[in-house]
């Protein structure tokens, strides 16, 4: 594979169709939102009730009458350790089949820039740190999502076997962990950080004294604003092209201890955090290498103390109608 990529600036007409797969999920949607900022006049989405990704007809057919010039692919089944050790048959097909539907259906209709979201547990567990992108397929996987990794390690592939094949210039983006307006904030369901912020959230309402975490607080984390990805995947369509998928992240890590005691610090509380040491811990540190996303032109601009407040606000502003 032609490892060739360019940086080339090539802004996307503000009148072309995008549709976005997934817009109203927490990247969705903040794409939904930032390109509606820049100026977008003609974006198109589809819940999951109008529209199963999963039904390959029905996508086709979606396809074929929307036309769109442009798509991001921010669909998916995303769910924490707990739902991802659980439900691993859930995540790897039904993951397998919405890009596969989506990626087929836009080859279809000729989409000349398609973005595919991954996630960064498509790297080896025990990657060297940061993780650079070349350290794909490189080495055994983090067992506790194996199966959603593999699904979207086949996405990737399928974007540069779609470039090598069909000569269109779709790009695949790797994000940190993410968070902010419009997260999952379910016990079943949530990551780490929309989790934390929830429990130390009702500890403050119930007036509860102590807060217990999973493991043991030590893995390295990095949090990316959901805002600040949007603005990255905006940036990455139109400045980026080439088959490599592209790492998006801030680039420095934080202890799930300190980002628990920034939270409650953010919440107000102010009882003791006890840390479940017999629940697992997941990969030791997950920090990006994002010098190719720096050399595309692109940083975090949202600080994590600041993006955690806006989320605290947003969760406490939107208590009755999250997501279960
Ligand atoms: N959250 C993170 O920290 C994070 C980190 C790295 C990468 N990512 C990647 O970013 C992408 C989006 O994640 P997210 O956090 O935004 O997830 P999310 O909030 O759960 O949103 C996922 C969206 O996918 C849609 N969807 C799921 N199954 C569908 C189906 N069968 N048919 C149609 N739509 C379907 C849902 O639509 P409805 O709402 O209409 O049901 C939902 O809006 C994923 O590829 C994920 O791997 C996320």
């Amino acid at each position: 594979m032609s490892n060739q990529q360019t940086f080339v600036p090539a802004p996307l007409p503000r009148d072309a169709k995008v549709y976005i797969a997934g817009h109203r999920g927490l990247v969705g949607s903040a794409i939904w939102r930032k390109l509606e900022a820049e100026g977008f006049t003609n974006l198109v989405g589809r819940t999951s009730k109008e529209l199963d990704l999963k039904d390959r007809n029905a996508v086709f057919e979606f396809f074929r009458t929307e036309q769109p010039a442009y798509v991001v692919l921010a669909a998916a089944k995303v769910g924490g350790i707990l739902a991802n050790s659980t439900y691993p048959q859930d995540f790897l097909s039904e993951n397998i089949q919405i890009q596969v539907n989506v990626m087929d259906a836009a080859l279809d209709v000729n989409v000349e820039r398609l973005l595919f979201l991954g996630s960064s547990c498509i790297y080896p567990k025990l990657a060297a740190q940061p993780i650079r992108e070349d350290s794909l397929l490189t080495g055994h996987l983090e067992e506790t999502n194996d199966a959603y990794a593999i699904a979207k390690i086949a996405g990737i592939l399928q974007v540069q076997a779609v470039r090598r094949q069909h000569g269109l210039r779709w790009i695949s983006a790797m994000p940190t962990n993410l968070y902010g307006p419009g997260d999952n904030f379910s016990p079943k369901g949530s990551h780490v950080l929309p989790a934390l912020i929830r429990r130390y959230e009702e500890a403050v309402e119930t007036g509860a004294s102590s807060v217990t975490n999973w493991g043991t607080g030590t893995p390295r984390r990095e949090f990316l604003h959901v805002d600040d990805m949007a603005d990255a995947c905006l940036h990455l369509l139109e400045h980026y092209d080439g088959p490599q998928q592209v790492n998006v992240g801030t680039g420095s890590d934080v202890t799930i201890r300190e980002i628990a005691e920034t939270i409650a610090s953010v919440v107000g509380f102010t009882g003791n955090t006890e840390w479940d040491t017999s629940k697992p811990d997941g990969t030791p540190q997950k920090l990006l290498d994002v010098s190719k996303l720096r050399e595309a032109g692109w940083i975090a601009g949202i600080s994590l103390e600041d993006g955690l407040r806006s989320t605290v606000e947003w969760f406490r502003a939107n208590r009755s109608s999250l997501r279960e």
